[in-house]
């Protein structure tokens, strides 16, 4: 006889998620699960439709992060015409790239977690939020709009507009990139870098506070996945495969994105419709790896720009197995995107007006693998005669760390939950170590937005016997 605790929807996540905690007769947690319950048609409703319309069609798939997809989409299809997409159409995806990143990041650290990072996981709830920030810390409040702003501005004045951008397209970018444009972008650049130091100057203080979480927030032993360039480098756009053990030594490295599906498959779990990427050689579930900020910093060999090295130094000496790090990985990614933008926009070729390769259908089947925010996102297109898609599989960061997160809600409940009432600190905790993962619930389920808070303990005959809403 089992009792569950239900969380439902989880708070200040993008998208929709439900927690069910399951309880024994003695009151102990017994096991809890991380649900996404709607179903995203994506990969059926693009069927038919005519290749190049992918990456417009892609970057609908989710408001929180249509540039990643975008990205993707576009790469899969540069194979689908078999061309070589010009250098400086590939600086400039890469610029894209970056700025999401940024973005994204900033809004997962500032928006999302920074109130339990500040305030503290037991703070009440009505001041967990941007508000209370702003309140007790308003630089930090500041630096985090600012940061976001900064990112958003990037996208916007390469693609045009700030959500679902239509500039990437399929052999390149629509349109070059000016020198007034250009100069625009690195002038924003030293006050990201120096707000971005000084963000991470803060939070490195704050870790002594955090022991019991750092100890706690899904931290166990698990592969890492993330794209890595020919000398072990960060390289988000495209690089190759590598897949670290748990101890961190390469078990794979320079795997051709294309040839993912050796290496990963894909298990399907009855309390989910995302389903569970997996390490194929070790099989399932063995085979868990996790992907995203913490990954990437933990199998690359060097971020390659020079502020963002001198913190993955500090960074390898912590913890490599607590997600509770994803925060930390999170700001150095932003200190290395700004710093890498910077860089690409100074290459002497950046403003050439040869952006894009024009072919027509030169193979069926086109993968484009590049690193989002959240971790690797694959999308893989076959197409018959016409240019038409027969089968879509797309593989979201969300999807790469599904049991990773499963596994971190069970141990922060064992950890945090007693009895069948639920303190508000230990609901909040549950939901801080899902936030860790950034999970993007709009790209895995059709949800988009937030909604309250609703929590129930059910007896083991399904009679609610304690319920809090937000
Ligand atoms: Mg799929
Ligand atoms: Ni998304």
């Amino acid at each position: 006889m089992t009792q569950r605790i239900v969380i439902d929807p989880v708070t200040r996540l993008e998208g929709h998620g439900r927690v069910t905690i399951e309880l024994n007769d003695a009151g102990e947690v017994q096991d809890a699960h991380f649900h996404v319950t709607q179903l995203r048609g994506f990969e059926k409703f693009v069927e038919g439709r005519p290749f190049h319309e992918m990456p417009s069609l892609m970057a609908r798939i989710c408001g929180i992060c249509p540039v990643s997809h975008l990205i993707a989409s576009a790469k899969a299809c540069d194979q689908l015409l078999a061309v070589h997409t010009p250098p400086t159409g590939k600086s400039l995806r890469r610029v894209l790239n970056l700025a999401q990143m940024a973005q994204s990041h900033a809004l997962s650290f500032f928006y999302l977690s920074a109130p339990d990072l500040l305030l503290g996981m037991d703070a009440p709830p009505k001041d967990r939020n941007i508000f209370g920030i702003f309140e007790s810390d308003p630089q930090l409040a500041r630096d985090g709009v600012r940061l976001r702003q900064i990112g958003q501005q990037i996208i916007e004045i390469l693609a045009g507009k700030r959500i679902h951008p239509g500039w990437v397209v399929p052999g390149g970018v629509s349109e070059p990139l000016t020198a007034e444009k250009r100069d625009l972008m690195l002038a924003m650049l030293p006050e990201a870098i120096q707000t971005t130091r000084r963000t991470i100057d803060w939070f490195k203080t704050t870790f002594a506070d955090f022991e019991e979480e750092i100890r706690s927030f899904a931290n166990f032993p698990t592969m890492f996945m993330g794209l890595v360039g020919p000398d072990g480098e960060m390289n988000a756009y495209e690089g190759k495969l590598r897949f670290v053990d748990s101890e961190g030594r390469i078990v794979a490295d320079q795997v051709d994105p294309r040839d993912y599906a050796d290496y990963i498959a894909e298990a399907v779990e009855p309390y989910s419709y995302l389903k569970s990427p997996y390490y194929k050689p070790l099989g399932y579930p063995d085979g868990i790896y996790r992907v995203g900020p913490l990954a990437r910093l933990n199998v690359v060999d060097t971020m390659g720009t020079p502020l963002a090295d001198r913190e993955l130094m500090h960074f390898h000496r912590l913890d490599r197995h607590s997600s509770f790090h994803y925060h930390y990985a999170r700001l150095i990614e932003m200190l290395y995107a700004f710093e890498r933008i910077g860089s690409v926009l100074n290459e002497p070729t950046i403003l050439d007006t040869h952006v894009r390769a024009q072919a027509a259908v030169n193979a069926h089947r086109g993968i484009g693998v590049a690193e989002a925010p959240r971790g690797t996102l694959i999308h893989d297109y076959e197409i018959d005669d016409d240019g038409l898609i027969t089968r879509a599989n797309l593989i979201i960061a969300t999807g790469h760390n599904n049991l990773a997160m499963n596994k971190g809600v069970l141990q922060v409940a064992k950890s945090f939950v007693k009895g069948d009432r639920l303190t508000d600190g230990a609901l909040n905790r549950v939901e801080a170590v899902i936030r860790t993962y950034d999970p993007c619930l709009s790209c895995s389920t059709h949800a988009l937005g937030q909604m309250p808070l609703v929590v129930q303990v059910m007896s083991p005959d399904g009679q609610i016997l304690d319920e809090k809403r937000r």
